[in-house]
């Protein structure tokens, strides 16, 4: 019988993650289909004991609902727990178990691109959101030496880095110092959603100190260039958009369902397309 896997979100119907799961069932030659459904935040606990009752092999999460389901799991992985938010589950046997892939997806991609031992290099967050929150506590469940995070409230800040359960010994800055120190890091990660699409002409911080052997990353990939991304491009910098996390984060999550890692250089490709659309 044909597998059926899904994603619920609000809104969904722009989710480019069936056209790029399904890609990769058919090239996997797997009989499965990934489909989207429209669920309202008042109807999440329903739609997850529905899913389930349908045999639904797997599901991915997306906004607003990755926080808000987990009382509706039955099983949480530790990290996804430590996150506090769940993007992709699985049915096992009838019991459904959460994940969270965005922040090793965010890892696998950028050590795609990123020259050296990601594990050494001094990076710096910029916001301290759902997005900041995934990312940073994997980096450093990971090992990664030193994870410093600024954000326009320092607060929210200094909250993340204690909340972290994994060792560490981040800092945590205002936009404005950590604008001052910006020369003292090898990786700078934008996590917030200054830059998107319509509002392109912003960044969060000025980066003409950055040093020309850093690398800045940003997880927006609408535009496919933010302005922060330009700007560190002409000081002679490495960077990278947030196509390679979205389509890892996917490829994650296909491994969790099937065992098969499947072609992430495919997916990125069906994102770029559907970008370009
Ligand atoms: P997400 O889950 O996508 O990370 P979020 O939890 O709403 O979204 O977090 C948004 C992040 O973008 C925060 O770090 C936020 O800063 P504050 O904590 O100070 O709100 C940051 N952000 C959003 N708009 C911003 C702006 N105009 N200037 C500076 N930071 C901004």
């Amino acid at each position: 019988m044909k597998k059926v896997y899904a994603v619920i979100g609000d809104p969904i119907a722009h989710s480019m993650s069936p056209a790029m799961q399904n890609d990769a069932f058919r090239s996997e030659k797997l009989d499965a289909e990934y489909l989207a459904f429209h669920v309202k935040p008042e109807g999440l606990g329903d739609a997850v004991k529905g899913l389930k009752a349908l045999g639904v092999c797997g599901f991915n999460i997306t906004l607003p609902h990755k926080e808000s389901v987990i009382p509706f799991l039955d099983e949480v992985d530790e990290l996804a727990r430590a996150i506090g938010a769940v993007n992709t589950v699985i049915n096992k046997d009838g019991r459904l178990i959460g994940y969270n892939t965005d922040g090793i997806g965010y890892i696998k991609a950028l050590e795609e691109e990123l020259t050296g031992e990601l594990k050494t290099k001094r990076t710096l967050i910029i916001g301290a959101g759902g997005a900041a929150r995934a990312i940073y506590f994997t980096l450093v469940k990971e090992g990664v030496k030193q994870v410093d995070i600024t954000n326009r409230t320092k607060e929210r800040a200094v909250n993340l880095i204690s909340e972290c359960p994994y060792d560490n010994h981040s800092k945590a800055f205002t936009l404005d110092e950590a604008e001052q120190r910006i020369a003292e890091y090898d990786l700078i990660i934008q996590t917030t959603s200054i830059g998107m699409s319509p509002n392109i002409d912003v960044s969060p911080m000025d980066v003409t100190n950055i040093k020309s052997s850093a690398f800045v990353s940003d997880i927006i990939y609408n535009p496919l260039k933010t302005k922060i991304l330009i700007d560190a491009e002409q000081k002679g910098v490495k960077i990278q958009n947030g196509v390679g996390m979205f389509a890892y984060q996917g490829a994650i999550a296909f491994q969790i369902w099937t065992g098969i890692m499947p072609d992430t250089s495919r997916m990125k490709q069906i994102v770029l397309t559907k970008l370009g659309g």
